[in-house]
């Protein structure tokens, strides 16, 4: 019977035969088998179907012509599957190479700047000082006025200010949290603020637009300049040590008066024991609240007075760690802030 479909059928009956075949050798030899004994140019069952063309309709040769490639294809690719799959090595889940190193779990580590946030808490948490949060959008008001920094000073201006709309924007220091405390809390007011403040700064190495503050505020009958420098004092040695000095350094800040910048030095030992001093670092911007800060929170500044400071955590960071540029804090590498974690990360 050469017909067509008669052909067709037989070439079908025979891939599906080889595929069975295919799938049930078990090594390169019975592959190669299968595909002499189907493909095979003299003795091949599927050339042996074709070479019945010549007794058909040539008009008739190339439907199957056509199926007769089609098979082939078909089965040259199960047997280039099944050859590939034999020559894969050990198929790995199954596999276990006792001589692979193990899998390492990364652990989890805190930022160096939440660290140093966290240290900071700490000392001033065992000195009676509570949390307090503010708003990141603020009000000219609470940012600037009722710090009493009038709007044509300096820092108010739209070169230095995030400005979201007339009179609100991003705030440039964590002070505003003062007024909105003293506004809410009547003293005695131990408080620390921590959160994020807004500039409109350069990112370089020693500024980034967008920084942490810590803002601390204690307002009381009585607060003297007494304990506004035996806290910061005391703040220095429980952070870098009991040989730490602080010195104040007159300075200016609309909110504050008296004003200063306060610098620590601190005692290093050298790897042989012996000790010295570091240069005077600056680490905060401090001073006695005005009187004018607290009559605009509406707090009498007859009876009340306080001290308040505030300071940059990633200042610290760098200054507790020797870290050159402030970048390196923000870009998050792993292989840079692994190196803060005791241990590790991995
Ligand atoms: N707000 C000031 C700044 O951002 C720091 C400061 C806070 C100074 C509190 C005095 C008192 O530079």
């Amino acid at each position: 019977m050469t017909d067509v479909p008669s052909l067709v059928k037989q070439l079908d009956a025979l891939l599906a035969e080889a595929l069975g075949e295919v799938s049930a050798a078990s090594d390169g030899d019975a592959l190669e088998g299968v595909r002499i004994r189907y493909l095979g140019r003299k003795d091949g069952r599927i050339s042996g179907v074709l070479r019945q063309l010549g007794a058909l309709d040539p008009a008739d040769r190339p439907a199957v012509g056509a199926a007769a490639n089609r098979v082939k294809a078909r089965l040259e690719e199960a047997l280039d599957e099944a050859a590939a799959a034999l020559a894969a090595p050990e198929d790995a889940g199954r596999a276990l190479d006792l001589t692979l190193p193990g899998r390492e779990p990364w652990s989890g580590g805190r930022h160096p700047v939440t660290r140093v946030m966290d240290e900071i808490y700490e000392v001033f948490r065992d000195m009676g000082f509570s949390r307090a949060r503010g708003p990141e959008a603020e009000t000219e008001w609470y940012n600037f006025e009722a710090l009493n920094t009038p709007l044509d000073h300096p820092a108010a201006d739209e070169q230095d200010t995030l400005y979201l709309r007339d009179s609100v924007l991003l705030r440039s220091h964590t002070s505003p949290v003062q007024i909105r405390t003293l506004e809410s809390h009547e003293p005695p007011i131990r408080i620390l603020a921590p959160g994020w403040v807004y500039r409109r700064d350069t990112y370089d190495a020693t500024h980034t637009p967008a920084f942490l503050q810590v803002e601390g505020l204690v307002v009381d009958e009585g607060i003297s300049f007494v304990d506004f420098k035996a806290t910061l004092a005391e703040f220095a040695r429980r952070m870098w040590g009991p040989g730490t000095r602080i010195r104040l350094r007159p300075s200016f800040f609309p909110f504050t008066e008296p004003s200063a910048e306060v610098d620590v030095k601190r005692v290093v030992t050298a790897p042989d024991g012996t000790t010295s001093e570091t240069d005077w670092l600056e680490i905060m911007g401090a001073g006695m609240v005005d009187p004018a800060v607290l009559d605009a929170a509406g707090v009498d500044s007859e009876r009340y007075t306080g001290f308040a400071f505030g300071m940059g955590p990633a200042r610290i960071a760098m200054l507790k760690y020797g870290v050159d540029d402030l970048r390196t804090f923000f870009e998050n590498d792993v292989r840079f802030l692994e190196q803060f974690v005791p241990g590790g990360l991995r």
